[in-house]
């Protein structure tokens, strides 16, 4: 059984490959090289998998939001995804990588029955990124 939860987070950010050209930045990422940055409401949806316990649920929703708001909402929301977020430095702070980082942040305190299996990310509207998380063998 699978289980999606969707959260909500608000923060800045800047595209910029620090090895290409100022021009070859600006043809690549457009309005989002915008040296003054930018901000996305950012829709995070994570996706637990697990057999239904003896509670008829997969996972304990008040401890799932409870990892999620400490390790990832409390610490991305309202924040710079450039100059603020350790684990971004040296990274381009795309969608791509912000879904990755939070799947670290999550995997590294994971501490719920129910296995991890995906973090999706929508920057707009229009795109989304989902990671999928292997199953352990
Ligand atoms: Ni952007």
């Amino acid at each position: 059984m699978r289980l999606t939860s969707r959260y909500r987070f608000s923060a800045s950010h800047r595209l910029d490959t620090p090895t290409l050209s100022p021009a070859e930045n600006r043809r690549l990422y457009g309005k989002c090289n915008n040296p003054h940055g930018h901000g996305h409401n950012y829709v995070l949806d994570i996706t637990v998998d697990g057999p239904i316990d003896e509670t008829g649920q997969v996972v304990n929703r008040e401890e799932l939001d409870k990892l999620v708001r400490r390790r990832v909402l409390r610490r991305l929301d309202h924040r710079d995804l450039n100059t603020e977020i350790p684990e971004l430095w040296g990274r381009v702070t795309t969608t791509e990588n912000l879904a990755a980082m939070v799947r670290e942040a999550l995997s590294e305190n994971w501490t719920l029955p129910a296995r991890l299996a995906s973090v999706r990310i929508a920057e707009t509207a229009r795109n989304s990124f989902e990671l999928e998380v292997p199953k352990q063998r």
